[in-house]
């Protein structure tokens, strides 16, 4: 099979831990003889200071172009301490999403058997937990109105949804649900917010169409807290955008490590695949990032971009196998040796072949 792939790299560790992605995905497509065709691109920061924009149209192209996006992060501490700055690296990840039409983030939280220790929470509380968070991507206070009054001493933020973008996404979360543990949660501020109301509203009456799915509302600060209580309690979630962002930096860290955790962004367009970790500036360069988080967007990519489920499960298995023995950066190695980024992908990239 041929699999044109857009590969945008972007800001801080972005470049190192897609290097380890790409070494291990064509290590992959050699074993099973598909051909993948890389094109690259700029993002973030990086195009900032190359062109002046953080998603140029030529990006764009490529990215609508390719069968799949493999994405690196994005974000750059020059920009963080500057609030006034009026092009900021995160309005190319912004618009990328809202003009490739990715309206869903699928966001998975699960345990890896040798690792169980490394959780900041109790072996107890997280063995079992294997959950999905489906975060709405495109729409609500991300992409509302906002500005500021009063000579700039008010600033508002507005979070708008339609019924439809809710119908959208909780299909994909029943759908998910049902090919899954049945049961689904949908996340909401119900009790203060009407768009929440919007939200549950729509889910209700879509209830009846998957009579099979369990469904039950929560208010988004009761979840905050059963993540971290009970995490193996949950199946699918789905969210807004703002709640779904929050939540998913809460329930990555419960593997172990917060580079460990993929995710894919689905919708109209190309889908795209990234770890769901930011551009950790204090170590770009260093060749100390776990790359995992990346390597395991690329076994989705794999499977829900091309149907290669196989090929996934391989990547997953030898991820597994580099716990196991303790092949591993050095914010998982503890006592031991610390592996190098770029040893990590070697080491995985030879077990596969
Ligand atoms: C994420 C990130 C982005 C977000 C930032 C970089 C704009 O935190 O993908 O979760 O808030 O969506
Ligand atoms: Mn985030």
């Amino acid at each position: 099979m041929k699999l044109n792939i857009a590969l945008l790299a972007g800001d801080g560790i972005g470049p190192e831990v897609i290097d380890q992605a790409v070494k291990v995905s064509n290590a992959v497509a050699q074993k099973f003889n598909h051909e993948i065709v890389w094109t690259s691109a700029l993002t973030g920061a990086a195009a900032i200071d190359a062109v002046g924009e953080p998603y140029p149209d030529a990006t764009h192209d490529i990215c609508m172009a390719a069968d799949a996006v493999l994405f690196g992060a994005i974000g750059h501490p020059r920009y963080d301490n500057d609030p006034k700055a009026t092009v900021r690296p995160e309005q190319g990840l912004l618009k990328m999403r809202k003009k490739l039409g990715l309206f869903a983030n699928v966001r998975p939280t699960f345990t890896f058997p040798s690792l169980i220790d490394n959780s900041p929470l109790k072996r107890e509380r997280i063995e079992g937990t294997d959950l999905i968070i489906l975060r709405e991507l495109t729409g609500g206070i991300y992409f509302g109105e906002r500005g500021r009054k009063d000579d700039g001493n008010t600033a508002f933020d507005t979070c708008t949804y339609t019924r439809v973008e809710v119908q959208r996404l909780a299909k994909l979360g029943f759908e998910m649900a049902m090919a899954r543990g049945k049961r689904l949660c949908c996340v909401d501020k119900a009790n203060v917010l009407e768009t929440s109301r919007l939200w549950r509203e729509t889910v209700q009456d879509m209830e009846k169409d998957f009579p099979e799915v369990t469904v039950s509302y929560e208010f988004v600060d009761a979840v905050a807290m059963r993540l971290v209580q009970w995490p193996n309690s949950y199946d699918v979630l789905i969210t807004e955008n703002l709640f779904g962002d929050i939540l998913t930096d809460e329930a990555s860290v419960i593997s172990g490590s917060m580079g460990l955790m993929p995710s894919a962004s689905i919708g109209v367009h190309t889908s795209l695949f990234e770890p769901i970790h930011g551009s950790y500036p204090q170590a770009a360069g260093k060749d100390i990032a776990n790359p995992l988080a990346t390597v395991l967007s690329a076994a989705m990519m794999f499977e829900d971009a091309f149907g290669l489920k196989e090929e996934a499960e391989l990547i997953r298995a030898v991820v597994n196998k580099s716990l196991a023995e303790g092949i591993v950066t050095e914010d998982l190695s503890g006592k031991n040796k610390a592996y190098k980024t770029s040893e990590v992908g070697d080491w995985l990239a030879k077990n596969i072949k």
